[in-house]
């Protein structure tokens, strides 16, 4: 059976079908955003089961490049790319594990944490750039294309993947950070990778609009999640999960969202599995914002009667630093259609929810900080109920976000008051003294 896939208008404005190796980003009829859309008539060609088993036989593997967690999919992904045209880093396979000790912090029994941070570039953008990558690479080894590099604007993590990835497949790469709003981990990531680092006096939502312009001339090709290339990986999250749960479907999903790809493609993965019979129903989706970069938040609270934007202020959670979601209208559908909902933390509330979590084993970066004080507010008032089974995603490494830790352990983060902090002890190199401060930290 041959399956297929194709850019359509996400708004459904017209039937009008596009090639995925063609440069395009945007409807040209209504400037809609564009989906890769399946032929699932074709997908049913296998039974429900038959999935499963398949995807179950290969993901984990080492059979290139099936053993990735985005690839096991590969029918359900891009069906049509060539297996030695695929750059991939085995992304995806990533643990989720069952947090019984900080459930237990807050009473909840059945909590999950999805650890996408444990990934080749520390966050799960792999999930998505794996996939558009491999895509431009299919389109400049035909020698046709007129793509010559690959561009993103990036608070930082998507900056640090496209690198990774391009770096891979030896094709140039060029990212455009906001000067001085990004972690030192991250940008060294791409400069380590051998990309072009341009770092602009502007914020995310600036360095969008440049490499808008910049990607125009067809040249250089546009790798932010507005290219719906990227959702199509980014959305096997929500396959991995279930599987992970021997298909089983938990209760909610709790995502932190700033441009609202991450959870446009969670819905959009599931979604296929109902569409498929492999899933019966849908879990409720959460969208966890920062309070200081909330339109998405804002926009809910609205009920979603206007899409709202806003210049977003610094928050710890920097890569969630966005003011002008580019998947609204994606990320609308997806919490609509699950009975979702929006909700958001301040800085002392995503600060400590990170420490309580770290306490409790984790090494939390600051945006899965917000996921966790989402969390803790949805079971405090009573929406999510001590036996749910829950599932938080941690979206990046903690280790990338090393200033945030050491600034509230040093209690000197802005508008934070560190109530759990530990700093280091100093001491002299004296063993009575040692015993004596050992008795004392260890009998209170
Ligand atoms: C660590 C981290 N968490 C969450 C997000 C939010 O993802 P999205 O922008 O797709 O909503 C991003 C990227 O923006 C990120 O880097
Ligand atoms: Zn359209």
């Amino acid at each position: 059976m041959s399956y297929s896939c194709w850019f359509q208008c996400f708004n459904g404005c017209c039937d009008d079908r596009y090639s995925i190796y063609d440069v395009i980003y945007r409807c040209p009829k209504c400037d809609g955003l564009l989906e890769v859309t399946h032929d699932v008539e074709a997908l049913k060609d296998k039974s429900a089961q038959e999935w499963k088993d398949l995807f179950d036989a290969r993901a984990g593997g080492n059979q290139h490049p099936y053993g990735s967690g985005v690839w096991a999919y590969k029918e359900w992904v891009i069906p049509t790319i060539d297996d030695e045209n695929v750059v991939s880093t085995y992304e995806g396979n990533s643990n989720l594990y069952f947090a019984r000790s900080y459930g237990e912090k807050i009473g909840l029994k059945d909590l999950w944490v999805k650890q996408c941070g444990n990934s080749h570039t520390g966050s799960f953008k792999d999930l998505g750039m794996t996939v558009l990558v491999s895509v431009v690479n299919q389109m400049m080894q035909a020698g046709d294309s007129p793509v010559q590099a690959v561009a993103a604007a990036s608070t930082g993590d998507t900056s640090a993947a496209l690198a990774a990835y391009a770096a891979a497949a030896n094709i140039p790469s060029v990212v455009f950070l906001p000067d001085n709003k990004v972690s030192a981990a991250q940008l060294i990531q791409p400069t380590a990778n051998g990309a072009h680092v341009l770092a602009l006096d502007t914020d995310f939502d600036g360095c969008m609009d440049i490499v808008k312009q910049v990607t125009q001339d067809n040249s250089i090709y546009l790798a932010n999640s507005m290219n719906s290339l990227r959702i199509e990986g980014q959305k096997t999250v929500g396959l991995e999960i279930v599987r992970q749960f021997n298909w089983e479907v938990p209760d909610w999903i709790i995502i932190p969202v700033g441009n609202l790809g991450n959870i446009s493609a969670l819905y959009k993965g599931l979604k296929l599995m109902m569409d498929l019979g492999l899933i019966d129903r849908m879990p409720r989706l959460v969208a966890a914002q920062a309070e200081h970069a909330n339109p998405f938040y804002q926009s809910y609270q609205n009920n979603f009667a206007d899409k709202s934007t806003m210049t977003a202020k610094a928050t710890q959670a920097s890569a969630i630093r966005i003011g002008n979601p580019v998947s609204y209208d994606k990320a609308v559908v997806a919490v609509q259609k699950t009975n979702g909902l929006v909700e958001q933390a301040n800085e002392q509330e995503l600060a400590d929810a990170a420490a309580l979590g770290d306490l409790a084993g984790m090494y939390n970066c600051p945006h899965t900080g917000v996921a966790l004080a989402v969390l803790n507010k949805l079971v405090d008032n009573g929406t999510i109920k001590s036996d749910d089974r829950v599932v938080v995603i941690s979206t990046a490494h903690g280790l990338k976000f090393t200033s945030f830790k050491t600034g509230y352990h040093a209690a000197s983060l802005p508008e934070v008051e560190s109530n759990l902090p530990n700093p280091a002890v100093q001491l002299a190199a004296d063993a009575d003294v040692v015993k004596e401060k050992l008795s004392s930290l260890l009998s209170s």
